[in-house]
């Protein structure tokens, strides 16, 4: 059994999406098991760039089979624009792509309906990346949502569309916010897109169990960061769904004792995009010098992305939600012209050192980090791909965070593409991929 887990420890945009991608070499299958198109995974290729949103990244291997779990919620449009881009680009997508029936549908509706509460005096702006996430995840909790299963039933599906729509035209218009929309004819673009998801649309829980009996190997793939996790993330200021381990048994229906390890992906450094707390934020030159060398703009609202310094006591709390088994640190090489880098090592709040992660925005927002400044290693490391290459004081500053965090550190990432990444020999992650 070798089914392992692959997700983000931070804020999201950590470099998953290259590392699912080069690590799904060495799997079967490659399931995502949240969130939706809020995310956005950049991988190169060669010359070639693929931005994935839904479609979890090892489609881009020939021969894998893909999986959209049940945890997700999906945008019809979204997929199917996400699936004629790749095709495009030469990617066979249909044929290798299996979506959950069980997954939920996102509308317009959502769109509107969370901008409307985005906007609206008074209430906590959460910075979102305004794609409906979190009201179509609203819906799903509250039971009412509608999934693939019953937009592929027209009867069920024009019932169920009716009466909530009705429902949230009443919402909107007691709270005088609601913007004409033509209800009839998105039910009809629905009904289209539904036909031509169909052939991809499966029992994936039941696909992957069975795959599992057959001997098969499973990669799960983490939109998002813990720290955006709805239970664990610095709540209210994350997104809609369980960004954590614990989601891959629930948003794919595979069970915990099927799964054999998780992987943390981590910056060498941070950052975050959105509103809310955030440490170690770095509000002076050296947070732009990490935006500019680190290239660090959302892949898909193009919003520049806040930057600060690696966060160890953040990494402890997130290894501890997830088990953590390994670490992959991206990046390094964006760090490589730095006099001196510094690692928060621990918290003060209100006088005292704190040991553990606070739940309230208010304290997180006030505690002040206590750091430890490292030497800067003052020499490229882009591109390297053998540990032994690399300058001594990265190898320092990689001891160090190792050390601070807790986990090894059995991967770096050391540019965009592929082949620029080291695997520790002996590590407990090379034994994952083994
Ligand atoms: P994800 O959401 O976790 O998949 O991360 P994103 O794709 O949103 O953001 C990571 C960005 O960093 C992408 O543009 C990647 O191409 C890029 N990237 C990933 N790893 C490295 C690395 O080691 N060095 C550099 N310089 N860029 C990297
Ligand atoms: P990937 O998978 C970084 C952030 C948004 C906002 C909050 C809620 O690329 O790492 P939402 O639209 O989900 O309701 O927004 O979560 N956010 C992300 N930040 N990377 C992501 O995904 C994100 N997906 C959502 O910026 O602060
Ligand atoms: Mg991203």
């Amino acid at each position: 059994m070798r089914n392992v887990i692959i997700l983000g420890s931070q804020w999201g945009d950590e470099g998953k999406g290259k590392i699912v991608d080069l690590f799904s070499e060495r799997f079967d299958i490659i399931a995502r098991f949240q969130g939706g198109h809020n995310a956005g995974h950049t991988v190169y290729i060669g010359e070639r760039k693929y931005v994935l949103k839904l479609i979890p990244s090892g489609v881009l291997r020939p021969g894998k089979q893909a999986v959209i779990g049940n945890g997700l919620v999906l945008d019809p449009a979204a997929l199917l624009s996400e699936i004629e881009t790749l095709e495009k680009a030469g990617v066979a997508v249909r044929g290798n792509l299996f979506i959950s029936n069980r997954a939920h549908v996102l509308f317009p509706m959502h769109r509107l309906l969370e901008k409307m509460s985005e906007g609206r005096p008074g209430r906590i702006s959460i910075g979102t990346t305004s794609r409906g996430i979190g009201p179509c995840y609203e819906d799903k909790t509250a039971r009412r949502g509608i999934r693939i299963a019953d937009l592929l039933d027209r009867d069920v599906f024009r019932a169920q569309y009716d009466s909530v729509m009705a429902e949230k035209v009443a919402i909107a218009r007691a709270l005088d916010i609601y913007e004409e929309m033509d209800l009839a004819a998105i039910r009809d673009q629905y009904e289209e897109f539904a036909e031509r998801i169909r052939p991809m649309v499966r029992d994936t829980a039941a696909l992957l169990n069975r795959a599992i009996l057959d001997g098969k190997t499973v990669l799960f793939e983490g939109a998002q960061g813990t720290m955006l996790d709805i239970d664990h993330g610095t709540y209210p200021f994350v997104t809609s769904s369980s960004a954590s381990a614990g989601g891959a048994c629930t948003g794919t229906g595979v069970a915990p004792t099927r799964i054999s390890g998780a992987i943390g992906v981590a910056k060498a450094y941070i950052t975050r995009v959105g509103g809310g707390p955030f440490p170690t934020e770095a509000l002076d030159g050296e947070g732009d010098l990490i935006r500019k060398r680190g290239n660090e703009f959302g892949a898909v609202t193009g919003r520049p992305r806040r930057c600060g310094w690696f966060d160890a006591p953040l990494l402890r709390y997130t290894a501890a939600i997830n088990g953590f088994d390994t670490l992959v640190v991206t990046k390094l090489d964006v760090l490589d012209e730095f006099e001196t880098i510094p690692v928060c090592v621990g918290y003060r709040s209100g006088g005292c050192e704190i040991g553990e992660m606070p739940p309230g925005v208010a304290e997180l927002a006030s505690i002040e980090p206590i750091y430890e400044c490292l030497p800067g290693w003052k020499t490229p490391t882009f591109g390297m791909t053998c540990y032994d290459q690399l300058p001594a004081r990265a190898k320092d500053y990689l001891a160090f965070l190792e050390e601070q965090a807790g986990v090894e550190i059995g991967s770096i990432s050391t540019g965009p593409e592929r082949n620029q990444t080291i695997v520790r020999p002996e590590s407990r992650l090379a034994k994952l991929l083994a």
